[in-house]
């Protein structure tokens, strides 16, 4: 599930007509980089939460008609949309009609999720696994085959920054595996419970959708998915996955910068002349 309704305030006006998560890392937006991830784990079916203004998310995904027909007549190279072609029945869409916040966007795709447990994927956080390395949610499928249950990834920061972040309070440590015994919203830096963050990565039992029903709105108004999984701890297994690669906070500007350096030097096609180009910034 993607929840992609949000109002990326953070990013206006850019994000005022165009949804956050069709602003791209050099030449692919971020929810393509999540749908990759995605497919990468083994997932088939994507379940996008929508809002008005959204609809480019969807046509991403569909087949471009004149476009294709164009560049196929001129002879040119379709591959570049390869990873935009969804299988017919595989993209599935709900809409959230008002904002009111993460743990009500997953609440609206309770029909689609049934009695399943289901993958979550916050597509303004751009997870990068480690070259040759599983991407994040490949990662956490392969935990969740091994200890199932409730699944969220972690980072670890330094511990003066934990405060704009969710935070677990860990249990048994077991590899990479941290058993999760609670869960702080944004705690103040010298009381926060670990340094390891919650990082835009769940795997969830459909349970969660009962406790959301239930849920009235939490900080900001709004209604929060921490507040419903803090709710589950005790009562269904819960462990944290630390994944091994970077994570890209694309929901804030000097994130979003960031990622796009990064993964501009690493690329083959570009990297040298962008290395050469940031020099040439840098000397001023
Ligand atoms: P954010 O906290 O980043 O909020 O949401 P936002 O609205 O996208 O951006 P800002 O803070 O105003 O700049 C985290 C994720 O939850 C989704 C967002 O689309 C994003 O993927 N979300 C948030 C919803 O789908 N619905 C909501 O009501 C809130």
């Amino acid at each position: 599930m993607f929840p992609v309704a949000g109002l990326g305030t953070r990013f206006l006006p850019a994000t005022k007509a165009i949804p956050k998560e069709m602003l791209a890392i050099v030449d692919r937006p971020l929810i393509q980089y999540a749908v990759d991830e995605a497919r990468e784990a083994g997932i088939e079916q994507m379940i996008f939460v929508t809002g008005r203004g959204k609809t480019a998310i969807v046509e991403h995904f569909d087949i471009a008609y004149e476009l294709e027909s164009t560049m196929s007549e001129r002879g040119r190279d379709m591959r570049v949309l390869d990873a935009t072609r969804a299988t017919p029945g595989d993209i599935i869409t709900v809409r959230q009609q008002v904002p009111l916040g993460l743990g009500h966007a997953i609440w609206c795709a309770r029909a689609i999720v049934g009695v399943e447990p289901f993958a979550i994927l916050l597509p303004d956080e751009l997870m990068i696994g480690r070259k040759n390395g599983s991407g994040c949610m490949k990662q956490m499928v392969e935990a969740y085959g091994e200890v199932g249950g409730n699944l969220v990834s972690v980072l670890e920061v330094p511990h003066e920054e934990v405060s704009s972040y969710g935070v677990i309070a860990p249990g048994e440590l077991r590899g990479k595996l941290t058993e999760v015994r609670g869960l702080v919203e944004k705690p103040a830096a010298d009381k926060a419970p670990s340094n390891k963050i919650v990082s835009g990565r769940y795997i969830l039992q459909p349970e969660v959708m009962r406790v959301l029903e239930a849920q009235g709105k939490g900080a900001g108004g709004e209604v929060q998915l921490t507040d419903a999984m803090a709710k589950m701890i005790g009562t269904q297994p819960f462990h944290a996955v630390t994944f091994d690669g970077r994570r890209f906070d694309c929901g804030s500007k000097t994130g979003f910068v960031e990622a796009t350096l990064a993964l501009a030097l690493e690329r083959q096609d570009i990297g040298a002349e962008v290395r050469a180009m940031a020099e040439r910034l840098l000397r001023g």
